[in-house]
């Protein structure tokens, strides 16, 4: 009797701290949309929190927000993106809506010069930049979310 009860409050403490259901993902709408979106992204990028970048690409998860350039465990930034980084880009809406629609047009004008780069897929479709934006910006610092 005393180790069962021992061990339901053990239970409830740690469902208090959140450590036995991992936390619900609940994504506002336009990110959803934008989570259909990520598929395509996932041919390269890795977008799980934990997980560590693929050698195709760096790990995007928590991209939203931080300077260019931040994986350490992807060594294979470009030039062009190495460039843009020390001139001091920061991932926000504006850019990353940018970007995605043509990453080589994009770092050209913001280091004015056309160095290599190594992002080689595009998405032209506003509405889908728009709601990946959102999904990339709703998932930052969740891990339960990707
Ligand atoms: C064909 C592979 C490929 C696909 C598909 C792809 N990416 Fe990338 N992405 C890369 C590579 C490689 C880099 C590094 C680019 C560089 O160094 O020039 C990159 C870089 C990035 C960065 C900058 C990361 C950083 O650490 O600064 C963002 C943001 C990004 N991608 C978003 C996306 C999103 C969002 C999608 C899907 C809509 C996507 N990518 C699809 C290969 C890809």
């Amino acid at each position: 009797m005393f180790i069962k009860s021992m061990a339901g409050g053990l239970f409830l403490a740690l469902l208090a701290t959140g450590s036995v259901w991992a936390a619900e993902c609940n994504l506002p709408a336009a990110a959803q949309a934008g989570k259909m979106v990520s598929n395509q992204c996932k041919a390269c990028h890795a977008l799980e929190a934990d997980k560590p970048s693929r050698p195709t690409a760096p790990n995007i998860h928590d991209v939203f927000g931080e300077k260019a350039v931040t994986r350490k465990d992807f060594p294979k930034y470009s030039e062009a993106m190495n460039m843009a980084a020390g001139k001091g880009l920061v991932w926000n809406e504006t850019n990353i809506f940018e970007y995605l629609a043509d990453p080589k047009a994009f770092l050209t004008k913001i280091n004015g010069s056309d160095l290599k780069n190594a992002m080689f897929f595009q998405l032209k479709d506003e509405q889908k930049r728009k709601d990946m934006v959102a999904f990339l910006k709703a998932i930052k610092g969740k891990p339960e979310c990707n």
